[in-house]
Order: C-alpha cells, then sequence, then structure tokens
C-alpha cells in the first residue's frame, strides 16, 4: 500500500513537472509576442548574440579559447543563409507591437538579404583572424561583425539601437 502510494505520488510528481515546463515555454512565446515565428526569431537572433558576447569577452578581458571561437564564428556563417525565413510576411511590428523588425524590411527585401548575406564574409574574416592568433586582427574583426554585420542591419531594419 505503502508502495502503492509512492508510485501515485512519483507519477503525479512527473505531470506537475511537465505541466510547469509547458506554461513555461509557453509564457516566453506570450512575452515575445505569442507565435511561433516570433519566438524562433529571438532564439535566432539571441544565439547571434550569445555569439558576439563571447568574441567581446575575448577581446575585451582575455577570456576564451580560440578553437571554440572559431567554431562560433563557423556557426555564425552557417546560420546566415537562415536569417531570411525568420522574418515571412506580416511578422514585423505592424503586426506584433512586441516585435522590434520594421515594415521597411518587406520594402527592401534584397537589401535585407544582402545584409543577411554580408554575415558570411564577416565571419569568414573573423575565422582567419581567431586562426592567426594575431590580437590586433582578431579584435578588427569582432568589431567589423559588430559593426558592418549586425549594427548595419539593425539601424536600418529594427527599431531601437543594439
Ligand atoms: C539582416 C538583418 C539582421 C542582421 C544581419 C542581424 N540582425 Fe539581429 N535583428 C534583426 C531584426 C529585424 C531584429 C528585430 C526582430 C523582432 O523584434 O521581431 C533583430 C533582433 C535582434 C536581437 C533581439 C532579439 C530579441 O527577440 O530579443 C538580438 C539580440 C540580435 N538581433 C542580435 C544580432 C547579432 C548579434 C547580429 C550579428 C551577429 C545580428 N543580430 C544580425 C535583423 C538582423
Amino acid at each position: 500500500m505503502c508502495v502503492y502510494s509512492y508510485s501515485n505520488f512519483k507519477s503525479l510528481l512527473s505531470v506537475v513537472l511537465v505541466v510547469s515546463i509547458s506554461l513555461a515555454v509557453s509564457n516566453s512565446a506570450y512575452a515575445h509576442g505569442g507565435g511561433p515565428v516570433y519566438e524562433k526569431r529571438h532564439v535566432y537572433m539571441n544565439e547571434l548574440g550569445d555569439i558576439m558576447k563571447a568574441f567581446g569577452n575575448f577581446v575585451k578581458r582575455g577570456k576564451g579559447d580560440l578553437t571554440d571561437l572559431s567554431q562560433k564564428a563557423a556557426r555564425i556563417i552557417d546560420l546566415a543563409p537562415e536569417l531570411p525565413s525568420h522574418f515571412p510576411p506580416d511578422t514585423g511590428l505592424n503586426h506584433n507591437k512586441e516585435s522590434q523588425a520594421k515594415p521597411i524590411i518587406w520594402e527592401k527585401w534584397d537589401d535585407f538579404i544582402s545584409a543577411s548575406e554580408r554575415l558570411v564574409d564577416l565571419g569568414k574574416g573573423l575565422e582567419s583572424a581567431f586562426a592567426s592568433e594575431n590580437e590586433a586582427q582578431i579584435s578588427t574583426a569582432v568589431k567589423q561583425m559588430g559593426e558592418e554585420g549586425c549594427r548595419a542591419c539593425h539601424s536600418q531594419f529594427r527599431i531601437k539601437k543594439n
């Protein structure tokens, strides 16, 4: 009897856990304007953000390992081609008050794609900078990625600065 109720308790516990996990997931989707497109976009951009933070930590504080950072540069190159797919039509700030995506994205779609493609060249520049192990070259390549990669697109296509 005692064993029976213990296993009952365990299955109840797992139900509670599953419910609270799915609540946490739908909460964060709601916090970002509801809907899988915005949530996936948020996750996608945040991964880029985390990579840039890792680069910044290396340049400013000497933290991090060059092999790992080089893999992160390669990850940007891999991620770049899918960037436009996170912006299907009608998913800008005029369709979702929490989005920072300007409607001009869809008016200047070719420019938006070029801005995404730019991440590939800048990512390659980062890879060779990390391979060189030369601090000045690394910090220039990180700065270029930030300014000509991320900020160049954000300043034109996103409200609010970085
Ligand atoms: C081709 C354009 C483009 C490029 C390149 C780009 N972004 Fe973005 N990013 C956007 C847009 C547009 C938004 C706003 C999306 C929204 O709110 O719906 C955004 C949002 C973000 C956000 C906020 C995400 C959130 O939901 O809180 C972060 C962080 C971010 N970008 C980081 C980066 C970093 C780092 C890079 C460079 C490695 C980068 N982005 C490159 C267009 C771009």
